[in-house]
């Protein structure tokens, strides 16, 4: 009887850990999301790398952030000052990675499924524009 027991809740700990284990790695997963700074010497324009984004087929913001109440509106013309200050304020120069846009994009942290994740190409050239002063450039 005892011996059932025993087995009983080993059995439960090891599931326990396992289940345990399983959520703690994907939230590893999640946090490590490597987005290397751009090429020194290499200026991101918002007009010409970061605004076209947003509208791109694969992974089309303005589907939603359309204008139409959802903010930021994500509208080329629109997107800039739909974003600065209220997403990326001047603190955030200094820790792009910690503004308010940055924490929301999808692949990174976006409050509902998007249906499509930021590639690291993408999450490199808004946060170097970003890094770089988030200029309306
Ligand atoms: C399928 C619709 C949809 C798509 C596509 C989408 N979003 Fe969102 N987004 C939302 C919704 C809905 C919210 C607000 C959720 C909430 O209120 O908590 C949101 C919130 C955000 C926020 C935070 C807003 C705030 O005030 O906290 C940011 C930033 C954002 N989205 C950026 C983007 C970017 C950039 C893209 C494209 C790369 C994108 N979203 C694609 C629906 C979408």
């Amino acid at each position: 009887m005892n011996k059932i027991l025993k087995l009983t809740s080993k059995a439960a700990v090891v599931t326990l850990m396992l289940s345990l284990s399983s959520c703690y790695y994907d939230e590893i997963q999640e946090i490590i999301v490597e987005v290397p700074d751009p090429p020194e010497g290499v200026e991101v324009s918002f007009r010409t790398d970061v605004e076209p984004i947003f509208s791109e087929e694969s992974n089309n913001c303005t589907q939603c952030h359309d204008g139409t109440g959802l903010n930021p509106d994500l509208r080329t013309g629109r997107a800039y000052n739909a974003i600065v200050p209220e997403y990326v304020n001047d603190n955030d120069i200094e820790d792009a990675e910690n503004s308010k846009f940055y924490q929301n994009l999808p692949g990174i942290g976006h409050p509902i499924d998007a249906g499509f994740e930021l590639d690291v190409d993408q999450l490199t050239q808004i946060k170097g524009w970003i890094s770089q002063g988030a200029q309306n450039n």
